[in-house]
Order: C-alpha cells, then structure tokens, then sequence
C-alpha cells in the first residue's frame, strides 16, 4: 500500500463524513475518496450544486474536489472492496426502544457497516471508527470484522472522532485543534497520521489507545456542553438576583483558567452531539456501576431542559398568562447559526411548549423550510406521546407557518422569539417591525443577540436570558 495508490471509503456521507472526506480529497490530491451512503437522495444532492447540508466555506472545498479525487456514490460493496482505509461514519443516535432506550447509542447502523465490510473485503484493510461511540465499541467491531469468511481478509481499528462543530466545519478541518487517533497497531496508526499530517502539524496529532480516544470524544463533548450548562444555571440566578449573564462571563472569562470561549447563556444548547453524548456516557456510567458519575452528568441535561422549560414559562408569564391565538414571531429554527441542522435544537421545544398554548407561530429561519420544521415537531411529540395524536397533528398543521423573512415573520405578531443567533438579524429595521406588530410588543431573546437598550427606546418590552 504505497501512499501515492491510497484509496479511502467512507461509509456515511452526513454532517461529520461528508465534510471531513472532502477536505482530505483537496487537501491530498493523490488520494482517492469514495463517500458511499446507502441514501441515493443524499448522495443525487452531493454531487448536485445544492450540496445535503449548508457549511460556510464547503462549497468550494467540494467543487475542487468532487471529479478529481473525491466521489460520491451509493456503490458501498465496490467502494469497500477497492479501499484500504475505510471510514465509519454513520449516524448512531439515542436508542429509542428496548435495553438503554432514551440514553444508550443505537450501534445497529455501526454494527451494519461492520458486517458490510467484513462480507466485502478482501486483503488488508484499516477500519476507522469517525462516528461517536461508546467506549470499547472497537472490541465488538474487531469482533465482527474478524468473523469475515474471506480468509484473506484483514483488519486494523482506529478511533478517529472527528471534533468539528457546524457552522465552522470548514475551519475546524483546515486547522483543527487537535487530531486525535487511537489503536493497537502502530503501523495503522502511522499510516491514518500521515494522511493527516498532509496539513495538520505533527504536534497536534495525538496518538493513545483506543479507548482513551472513544472515551475523549465523549468526555470533551461533556465538558463543553457542562459549559454551557453551567453558564445557563447562572442566567436564572442573574434573573432573580439583578446581576447580567454577559458581565459574569466576561468577569469570569477573563480569568486563564476559566477562559472566554462557550460561555455564552442561551434557550438551551441543541444539536446531534451533546445530549446524545452525554447520555450516552450516563448510560455507561451506570452500566460501569459508577451512579454517582452518572447523576453528576445527567444534571448537564437536565439543566438544559430547565433553560428550555424556563424561556417558553417566560414568554407565557410576560404575555399576561395567555399566548393562546397570539401570533409569535420565532427567528431561527437552527439549533446554531450558520447551519441547517436542526436535530435536537432548543426551538422544537420551545415552539412545541407554545404550540401546546395554542399560540399561532410564523417561523423564518434562512436554511430551513417548513417540511423540515413540521418533521422535527412531529417527530418530538410523537416521541414524548408513543404517538402522534390528532391533537398534536392539528396542532402544527394549523398554527405553524413559515415567512420568507424576518420581518416578514413579525408583522401583525404579538411577539418575537429570538431562538438562533444568525448574524441578519441583528440588521433587522426594528423601527419598522415594531411599526407592525401588535402593541404591547414583546421581543423575547433567547440568544442575548440584540441590543437591549436600543430596543426599549424604540418601545420593545425586551425578555433576555440572565438580564432582570
Ligand atoms: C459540538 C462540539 O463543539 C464539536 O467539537 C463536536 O465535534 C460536535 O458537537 P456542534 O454541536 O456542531 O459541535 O456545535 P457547538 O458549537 O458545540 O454548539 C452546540 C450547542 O451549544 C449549540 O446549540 C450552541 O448554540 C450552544 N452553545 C454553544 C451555547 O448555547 N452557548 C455557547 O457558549 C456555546
Ligand atoms: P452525522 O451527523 O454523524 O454525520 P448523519 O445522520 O448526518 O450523521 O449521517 C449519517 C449517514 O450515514 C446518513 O446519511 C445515513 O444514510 C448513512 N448510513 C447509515 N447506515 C449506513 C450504511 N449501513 N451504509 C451506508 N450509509 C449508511
């Protein structure tokens, strides 16, 4: 296997292998790259001009790519069998039934790919575990791998978590923080490193054993989202208390120790990683025998469900008990900015919660359609109910819209949720929307995006996190 004639597979083209694989095509010409996904609509829209996922930065990356070294396909057993690195990087989200439901990772999708490439191989192959997994999957991998029929047939696993976050999945690829690889074998481990260190320097490669890097993966996304958690229990205290989130922590921020970064109070982190994640570490810890461990990073999760609970208790307390039949703007249906990825975002809570009281919800978020926004809010209520009742169905279909602007969203509105933190909507003409609402008219910002000040002069009753 000389690295000029390297061939890479990667099983799963979403929001983690979609964007990694391309970027090591352009960044390793002489690598060939097969993204493989037994999604034909996903893949038609890969290799289409309208790339499956938005990413500042990843249409370009692609356009360079795609032809030369980088190809898209639903040929899974051709792309396994000519690769000599294959990528996992499937969807492995909370189990929804059976042992573990509600917190441990369905590995069915993982266990699947395993057995894809155990039946197609043949000669030698490194098999890279991208995708977030609990601690010790590698063992179950090896497992199946090795049960191959082929007696030619070989493995190596590595643990490659990826740690790019969306929205700046482009950045995060070219200069990440860190790379880190873990495994048995030396030889795969070098071979993995030297893809990488095409660009990346050799000092931010980190090596360990697989199960510190299965486990770190975890462990950092339970950290950060700790952060935000911890941040958000002190916006309920700066509520009660008359003291404002954003001084605390800047005050605390600038403390080294501590440092700046994701402190930002917010409705409640979303996204398909850390709640998964962190239950999924729960559930370890409980199957490890370590309860208290697991109390102590549940409270992350919970805390976040409070600061979703306490927005939309908040939105229905200031507009004097009532939203029933009230028009709300919500701005942003993102779980962040720069994205279209609403998986676990804190507005399907909020807006099922004010749903729930009957308000009538204009939606305008710039990537995400109505299809995907009534998909998210059935899914949600069906999940919490076993079902979706007809209650529920009526529910979206009557009092869910879209608009094709913000402003657009907020006229003849009793009120605006601010729920994803996009940059245009702090160049909204708020003289003009304030013009056309209803009057008293609320703005509630669960991103402390706006200018507070600004708007109480223009006649706004303003509603931030952590602001009294
Ligand atoms: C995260 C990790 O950052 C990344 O390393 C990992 O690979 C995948 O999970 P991602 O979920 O894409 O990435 O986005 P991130 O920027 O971490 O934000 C997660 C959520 O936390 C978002 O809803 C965001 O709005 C929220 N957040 C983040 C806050 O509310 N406040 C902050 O200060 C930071
Ligand atoms: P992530 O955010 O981790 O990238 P996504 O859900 O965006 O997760 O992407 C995972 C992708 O993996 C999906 O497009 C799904 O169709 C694909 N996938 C799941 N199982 C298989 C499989 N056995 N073979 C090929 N692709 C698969």
């Amino acid at each position: 296997m000389s690295e000029t004639s390297l061939k890479i597979c990667c099983i799963g083209a979403g929001y983690v292998g979609g964007p990694t694989m391309a970027m090591i095509a352009k960044q390793c010409p002489d690598i060939e790259v097969n993204v493989v996904d037994i999604n034909e609509s996903r893949i038609a829209a890969w290799n289409s001009d309208t790339l499956p996922i938005y990413e500042p930065g990843l249409d370009e990356v692609v356009k360079e790519a795609r032809g030369r070294n980088l190809f898209f396909t639903t040929e899974v057993s051709a792309a396994i069998k000519s690769s000599d690195m294959i990528f996992i990087s499937v969807n492995t989200p909370t189990k929804t039934f059976g042992i573990g439901s509600g917190r441990a990772a369905n590995l069915e999708f993982v266990e699947k790919c395993a057995r894809e490439i155990a039946l197609h191989s043949d000669g030698h192959k490194i098999v890279i575990e991208k995708s977030t997994l609990p601690v010790r999957t590698a063992e179950a991998v090896k497992r199946i791998l090795n049960s191959a029929s082929n007696e030619n047939a070989s493995f190596d696993v590595l643990s490659n978590p990826e740690f790019l976050a969306e929205g700046t999945a482009v950045e995060d690829l070219l200069d990440p923080d860190r790379v880190l690889i873990g495994g048995e074998s030396q030889e795969a481990i070098e071979r993995l490193a030297d893809v990488y260190g095409r660009w990346v320097t050799p000092a931010s490669i980190i090596k360990t054993n697989l199960w510190s890097s299965e486990l770190s993966k975890l462990a950092a996304n339970a950290f950060l989202a700790q952060r935000v958690s911890s941040i958000n229990a002190i916006s309920a205290l700066c509520e009660a208390t008359g003291a404002d989130v954003d001084e605390v922590a800047n005050a605390i921020g600038t403390d080294s120790r501590i440092g700046p970064k994701f402190l930002k109070s917010s409705v409640g982190f979303g996204g398909s990683c850390f709640q998964k994640d962190i239950l999924n570490l729960v559930y370890l810890c409980e199957h490890f025998g370590l309860p208290e461990v697991a109390a102590y990073w549940e409270q992350v999760v919970l805390m976040n469900d409070y600061q979703k609970r306490r927005f939309s208790t908040a939105v229905v307390k200031t507009m004097f008990n009532t939203v029933s039949d009230k028009k709300i703007a919500i701005w942003g249906f993102a779980f962040k900015k720069d994205t279209n990825d609403t998986r676990e975002s804190a507005a399907i809570y909020v807006c099922r919660d004010l749903l729930e009281e009957r308000a009538r919800l204009t939606i305008y978020d710039p990537k995400v359609g109505l299809e995907q926004i009534k998909q998210e809010l059935i899914y949600l209520m069906t999940s919490e109910y076993g079902t979706l009742s007809e209650k529920h169905r009526q529910l979206i279909d009557d009092n869910v819209e879209v608009a094709n602007s913000a402003e657009a969203a907020a006229s003849g509105a009793h009120a605006i949720a601010v729920l994803t933190e996009w940059d245009e909507f702090k160049d909204v003409d708020f003289d003009a929307v304030y013009r056309s609402m209803k009057k008293p008219a609320f703005l509630f910002d669960g991103r402390n995006l706006m200018d507070r000040c600004k708007l109480n002069k223009i006649g706004f009753e303003v509603y931030a996190m952590g602001k009294s």
